[in-house]
């Protein structure tokens, strides 16, 4: 039998009393109800919690032949898009993928595309030195929009587009471009139905930050030449052990939700995701996204920042340690890494390090992480703890899942719709006034006059 990810809330409940858990069973158990029976807020964007047992070997398959022509063709593959419809696949392949990938790209021997990623801000910096590094190599494009009109990915495709096309001619770009979007509106469908690309659905029950298990982070994934199909059933695992007859005291996603919220009610406002691996730094950032744009809402919820471990105990740890006490911590942490790296002794010793000769250096950093968190532990911040056995496709499929379904129950549970995102459109309108985008005529005379213009 496959392992699973584990939970451990001990090192957070000095703050709760047995009377306050005692009310958690009945309290998850309604919110899972809400959210299996659709019977809540934002009940139509629910697509995302069958996604892994309903997906086919016919879609993986397909999905590993589109993957496999970009392969072949593409020393670099650029991933187009923005909040959900990046984030995701570039948690997993960072994760995976080897630290130093990216200095790797054109390599002799290399059989793995490098993955790049734009559409995800508007420098034009950025977008100038990607197209240098571009110029002289083989490239492909993946570009990804649910609503197929945001503007960071749409300024991005439209600019690398036309260079891939003036590159290679447009009836070899069409082979090297992928879109993947509604399915039947936006202007991303209209443009790669008219071109002739390859697409795939997102489908609309599944919003952005829920849609890394479909194309939407499956293509990117297996591009890099990573297994999908393990990713997948790392999550449907998950999926069975978090299912709606799993009682919380099995069911880790409902423990996560339960404890945070009871933090959140106990006075902690922000909860910090903490990693002892620069792999995982983009996980983080997908959580962030996951967990900022599920809850952050109603002038509610906690706000989820990140550090990575042991570089930020250097930096943010004072402030951790010492700072507000208006915080709690969750680690992931990996039982055991993939590589072997045994510290050496040294005659001279002059470094003092002979006391760890012959260790492996992940034996450091996990005596790192345990003296890390019982210092946070006493020094007032309260400490959960997901365990991965390993960091494999199938471990992060788990934990994807995992995170997923901790965020519906929990936003059910602190009184929001978790699936919709209204606060995100308020800086595109003050832009688009702005900009003079036309339809923004009203808003555009306010804003100028506004600025005192
Ligand atoms: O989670 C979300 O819905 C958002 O973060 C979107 O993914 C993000 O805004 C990108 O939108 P789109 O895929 O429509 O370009």
């Amino acid at each position: 039998m496959n392992k699973s990810i584990q939970f451990d809330y001990a090192q957070a409940l000095d703050l709760v009393s047995p009377e306050q858990q005692v009310a958690w069973p009945a309290k998850a158990a309604a919110c899972m109800e809400t959210l299996h029976e659709g019977t809540g807020a934002g009940k139509d964007f629910l697509g995302w919690l069958h996604l892994p047992s309903s997906t086919t070997p016919e879609e993986i398959a397909d999905i590993q032949e589109t993957a496999e022509r970009l392969r072949s063709k593409c020393e670099v593959v650029v991933v187009i898009g923005i909040g959900g419809s990046y984030l995701g696949a570039r948690a997993v392949i960072e994760a995976l993928e080897h630290s130093f990938a990216q200095m790797e790209a054109g390599a002799k021997n290399r059989k793995d595309p490098v993955l790049v990623y734009a559409g995800n801000n508007i420098s034009e910096d950025y977008l100038f030195e990607i197209c240098r590094m571009l110029e002289n190599r083989s490239f492909g494009l993946i570009n990804i929009s649910k609503s197929g009109t945001t503007t960071e990915p749409a300024l991005a495709f439209r600019i690398l587009r036309k260079m891939l096309e003036k590159n290679c001619g447009k009836e070899e770009a069409r082979q090297r471009i992928v879109a993947i979007t509604d399915a039947r509106k936006g202007a991303l469908r209209t443009l790669a139905d008219r071109e002739g690309y390859k697409t795939y659905v997102i489908p609309d029950n599944v919003g952005g930050r829920f849609s890394v298990l479909t194309p939407v982070g499956l293509l990117p994934i297996a591009v890099a030449g990573f297994d999908i199909g393990d990713l997948i059933d790392g999550a449907a695992d998950m999926e069975a052990s978090t299912a709606l007859n799993v009682p919380i005291e099995e069911n880790i996603a409902a423990q996560d939700a339960a404890v945070r919220n009871e933090m959140y009610a106990q006075g902690k406002k922000i909860e910090i995701l903490a990693n002892f691996h620069p792999k995982l730094h983009y996980l983080a950032e997908w959580w962030k996204q996951l967990y900022g744009e599920s809850e952050g809402k109603e002038h509610k919820g906690l706000f989820p920042a990140a550090v990575d471990l042991t570089t930020d105990l250097h930096s943010m740890g004072q402030w951790m340690q010492e700072g507000e006490r208006s915080i709690f911590e969750t680690v992931v942490s990996v039982a055991a890494p993939n590589q072997r790296v045994v510290i050496p002794s040294d005659k001279d010793n002059l470094d003092g390090l002979n006391y760890l000769a012959h260790k492996r250096v992940d034996e450091v950093n996990k005596m790192a992480e345990l003296g890390t968190r019982l210092a946070h532990v006493d020094g007032g911040v309260p400490n959960l703890k997901i365990t991965l056995p390993e960091l494999d496709a199938y471990y992060l499929g788990q934990l994807i899942y995992f995170f997923e379904k901790a965020c519906g129950i929990s936003g059910y549970w602190l009184g929001v719709n978790p699936f919709n995102q209204p606060g995100v459109e308020a800086y595109k309108k003050n832009m688009f006034a702005l900009l003079g985008k036309p339809g923004y005529e009203k808003e555009t005379e306010a804003i100028h006059k506004r600025l005192g213009e």
